[in-house]
């Protein structure tokens, strides 16, 4: 079996891939909204120190032990030892549950491009956006719309499907983010998002904000559900992973600040708030759209963007799963992502009417969305990066000195793989669980 495992075609369609699979809702929908809820600037220089100091770590890890072990999640775990089997199966456990909520923007994207082009008037976004949300057929219709798409893409496999809609979408992602961004500084007072994103304020520096800095940064690197280690599997025996990582790390940063020099140049523009929450996409923006010539090609420009974006990255939660039921349980690939289709609909429908019909129903006192958003952020990522770690550390070996010529650099490396990332993760989720 493991032969006939298939490969990526090349070092670069697997580095698209999984800057594919980073860069997502995370970077564009995600991250100006939680930068704009800390601070701005002194979020970004927070969020920037972890990501090139902290992160960096798990996600080498994460990458080398799918590589090392050439199996999808539970199989590399097992091969590790066979009492790491069930610590492998939280992996496409939480795939699923964060495919069921993160689908769901996925669908309130598509509706926002149907929305454009129609160029239909609206005159509350705010007002529209809860409608829509607390909406039974549109808003679950179209995720699963979404959910299709991406399942197509997965169940083609990873040279027709997975490549092909990586070595489209991410480019077509790429040209309109630079158009937008274009468009976006030519505004008047643009200048006063840029320093919003670029002047730090000192005095808001809080403890709160490390954490929110380092949930999105997971969160944004794909670190912690085994998308990375199932992608890294797929890495041919001879190709190295250091530069690789250091690609994946450098695109991801890059697009999220694209991303907030596409976002805030324009809001300040019009004199609005950065701090709006989840709705800074959805209610902020389309309301500038509203008001300036062409605007609906503009937005339908963006939400195309993000489309791009969700998809390349729905494919890669997925394929955690897939590439489980493949090769775990022999079944094939249509097949399995047949069945996860469904398995999928069943957390998301009801994840999706939590705005609407079924909002008196509670898990801990959150509606279900906020139940799998809270669940797979702050408990099942942290802890699945947690085990990767002490497995990557601990059992597989894996030392800095193998791919890092500066020896210093290699040895720190070995002390934030085995103590202090894992520390960290630990940090992460009792104040989480608190
Ligand atoms: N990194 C993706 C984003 O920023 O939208 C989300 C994601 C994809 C998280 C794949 C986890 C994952 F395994």
């Amino acid at each position: 079996m493991e032969n006939n495992r298939p490969n990526w075609t090349s070092r670069v369609t697997f580095i698209l891939a999984a800057v594919g699979s980073a860069v997502g809702l995370g970077n564009i929908w995600r991250f100006p909204y939680i930068m704009g809820q800390n601070g701005g600037a002194i979020f970004l220089l927070v969020y920037l120190s972890l990501i090139l100091t902290i992160c960096f770590i798990p996600l080498f890890a994460e990458l080398a032990v799918g590589k090392i072990t050439k199996k999808e999640c539970i199989g590399a775990y097992e091969s590790v030892n066979p009492k790491f089997k069930f610590l492998g199966f939280l992996n496409p456990f939480t795939g699923v549950l964060i495919s069921s909520f993160y689908f769901i923007v996925g669908g309130w994207i598509l509706n926002y491009i149907y929305l454009s082009l129609s160029n239909t008037k609206i005159d509350d976004f705010g007002n529209y956006f809860s409608l829509f949300t607390q909406s039974s057929i549109p808003s679950c219709g179209f995720t699963l719309i979404f959910l299709l798409i991406c399942i197509i893409f997965t169940a083609r496999g990873i040279k027709k499907g997975i490549e092909f809609a990586n070595n489209v979408l991410m480019p077509l992602f790429a040209l309109i983010l630079a158009g937008l961004i274009i468009f976006s500084l030519s505004l008047p007072n643009a200048h006063l998002g840029l320093e919003y994103m670029f002047k730090p304020d000192f005095s808001k520096v809080n403890a709160h904000m490390f954490l929110a800095a380092l949930g999105q940064a997971l969160f944004t690197l794909s670190i912690g559900m085994g998308a990375l280690l199932t992608y890294g599997s797929y890495i041919k025996e001879d190709k190295s992973i250091t530069k690789s990582t250091y690609m994946i790390i450098f695109s991801d940063t890059l697009f999220a600040l694209m991303a907030g020099i596409m976002i805030f140049p324009a809001i300040f523009s019009f004199g609005l708030e950065p701090n709006s929450g989840a709705g800074l996409v959805f209610v902020t923006l389309p309301y500038i759209f509203s008001n300036i010539p062409h605007g609906s090609i503009v937005s339908a420009a963006f939400f195309i963007l993000l489309l791009a974006a969700a998809v390349t990255s729905g494919i890669s939660i997925i394929e955690v799963p897939v590439a489980s039921m493949t090769e775990r349980f022999k079944i094939s690939r249509k097949k399995a992502c047949f069945i996860l289709f469904w398995i999928i609909s069943a957390i998301a429908i009801p994840a999706s009417l939590s705005f609407g019909v079924l909002d008196n129903v509670k898990i801990i006192g959150k509606t279900i969305f906020d139940f799998l958003d809270f669940a797979t952020s702050n408990v099942l990522m942290p802890l699945n990066a947690l085990f990767l770690c002490i497995i990557a550390g601990w059992f597989l070996k894996i030392r800095g000195e193998q791919f890092i010529s500066n020896r210093f650099l290699a040895k720190l490396f070995d002390i934030g793989l085995k103590y202090i990332v894992p520390l960290i993760l630990v940090s992460l989720l009792y104040i989480g669980l608190k």
